[in-house]
């Protein structure tokens, strides 16, 4: 017999089974070195295969056991974001609980994270949190499809055409509210402009009965929601604590208080211009069903969560920085004394688009300041990121992955000198966002589930700033303030006081 034809019947028993007992003791041992051996080498290729692919999982950042990073990151998110970001690059994981979280600094290894289609990368996961806050059927509460038809019903209330109608809305709250100012005084603004941003938002988005008739009932019920997202629900939406169950009797008293109104609204046949209005006219394409009381309620809280906090502490920042950039605060200065020789007083959509300096002083307070200082999503398969030095990852399934518009805004290797102030990185000829590639600006996160109110957040802050620096003197007594990374919404820390005089004659 050949020595092929040897090994063909070896095989042939080894498949019958049979094969043991044909094998003399000597020949086991030796049988039982060669697949030990064989192991080895299988396992030696494999590691040298992965060490020459770069297919490895991200380093860990170690952490004590079982609590894993949770106490670092409930006292110090920056800090562990830091941590991680100088121990092991731009991708590293970390345990916080019973979760793997792998971090992605910066535009090289975020691409996947945006663009990835629902199946692969979603935020229903993560974002579960909201559901009780929101309340039942809508948002993080149904499936993707819906809520995409409800993201759309968003879109439509959120067009330009609503938009240049709601401007007016801002522009005649934000009057009213600096009217009430007396001649001189320290103000802290803080407070000052979160009640002036609710308060158009009521308008606009709400509807006028909110702001009209209900407007103290409906802050009281929306600062319980409010009080109600803590970090703790992030990881337990529904512990049963004072705080949740306030939200929850808050959530409940809301859906029946704008169930009146759409009742009322739809048996006297009244047509408002908000965004309540085209919830209540809105449609599934799916099923060619209007949204019950309850979806309008929630899809109306979801909208007022995401655009409230995010435009407040965004127009206290812009305060602060102006106040502090005597340079920056004589060009907005000069720029509405222009406009307002081009294009006379009023304030309309129009004009507030031809304010590229505030634009560019709003973008980059958003860049040092995003109020959204974490994105999350679930990972549902394996992906692959390659970092800036060429040295790839592999994502796991079931990690929770996380990227961070804060430090993604402080790379040095995509803004130059980035802890500096400095609006026109933005201006034509650097624009150093878009040099930096897709992604490298995301204050308004971007590909997939970039933000749909971004063009109600910066109409609403230019109308108040315009009012406010027109008719008023500025000037920031507190020092500047620190961003509180405790809260999901980051703010500046402590109250905020500013001295203000009115002018004697506003701009002109
Ligand atoms: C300065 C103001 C604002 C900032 C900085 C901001 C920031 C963001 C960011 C970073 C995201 C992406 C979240 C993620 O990827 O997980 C987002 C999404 C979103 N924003 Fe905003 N936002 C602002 C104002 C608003 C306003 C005024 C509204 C509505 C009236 C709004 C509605 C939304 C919605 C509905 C989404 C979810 C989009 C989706 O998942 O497809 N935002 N926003």
């Amino acid at each position: 017999m050949s020595s092929l034809e040897e090994q063909v019947e070896r095989e042939l028993h080894f498949l019958q089974g049979r094969w043991l007992q044909d094998i003399p003791l000597d020949r086991t041992v030796l049988l039982c070195v060669l697949v030990l051996l064989t192991a080895v080498v299988l396992a030696t290729s494999l590691s040298i295969w992965r060490f020459f692919s770069s297919k490895k999982h991200p380093p860990m950042l170690p952490t004590i056991p079982l609590v894993g990073g949770m106490v670092k990151f409930a006292a110090d998110p920056i800090g562990l974001m830091s941590t991680g970001h100088k121990l092991c690059g731009d991708v590293f994981s970390v345990r916080l609980l019973h979760r793997k979280f792998t971090f992605l600094i910066g535009p090289e290894v975020s691409g996947h994270f945006f663009r990835a289609p629902e199946k692969e990368v979603s935020q229903k996961e993560v974002y579960q949190f909201n559901v009780p806050t929101f309340g039942p059927g809508v948002v993080f509460d149904v499936d993707y499809p819906v809520r995409m038809e409800q993201f759309r019903f968003l879109v439509d209330g959120l067009k330009q055409v609503k938009l240049r109608s709601y401007v007016a809305d801002m522009v005649r709250e934000a009057e009213a509210h600096f009217a009430k100012w007396g001649v001189e005084g320290v103000i802290d603004l803080k407070k000052d402009l979160a009640d002036l941003i609710i308060a158009t938002a009521s308008r606009t988005l709400l509807g006028r009965e909110a702001r009209e008739q209900m407007f103290e009932k409906v802050s009281d019920l929306l600062h319980d929601l409010d009080q109600g997202m803590l970090p703790i629900s992030f990881f337990f939406p529904y512990l049963p604590i004072p705080a949740h169950k306030k939200r929850d009797e808050a959530n409940k008293e809301l859906r029946r208080l704008f169930s009146r109104v759409i009742t009322n609204r739809r048996a006297a046949n009244i047509s408002e211009n908000d965004l309540l209005q085209t919830f209540i006219e809105a449609t599934y394409k799916s099923s060619g069903r209007h949204l019950t009381d309850g979806e309008i309620t929630g899809l109306l809280i979801a909208a007022l969560f995401a655009g409230q906090h995010t435009s407040s502490v965004t127009s206290l920042w812009v305060s602060a920085h102006l106040c502090s950039e005597p340079k920056w605060l004589a060009r907005v200065v000069e720029e509405q004394k222009r406009i307002i020789a081009e294009h006379g007083a009023a304030l309309n959509f129009d004009v507030l688009s031809k304010m590229d300096d505030l634009h560019l002083v709003i973008k980059e307070t958003l860049r040092l300041h995003p109020p959204l200082m974490m994105l999350m999503r679930y990972v549902h398969s394996d992906f692959t990121v390659t970092t800036a030095e060429g040295t790839s990852y592999v994502i796991p399934k079931g990690h929770v992955i996380v990227t961070s518009p804060y430090y993604a805004h402080r790379l040095e290797r995509i803004y130059r000198d980035p802890l500096s102030f400095d609006p026109e990185r933005f201006a034509p000829g650097r624009e150093e966002d878009k040099v930096g590639g897709a992604f490298s600006y995301i204050a308004f996160g971007g590909g997939r589930h970039g933000c749909l109110g971004e063009n109600f957040g910066y109409m609403q802050i230019k109308a108040i700033w315009s009012i406010l620096i027109r008719n008023f003197e500025l000037e920031l007594v507190s020092s500047f303030p620190g961003s509180d990374f405790r809260s999901f919404v980051v703010g500046p820390t402590g109250s905020c006081a500013f001295r203000y005089k009115r002018r004697a004659t506003p701009l002109a």
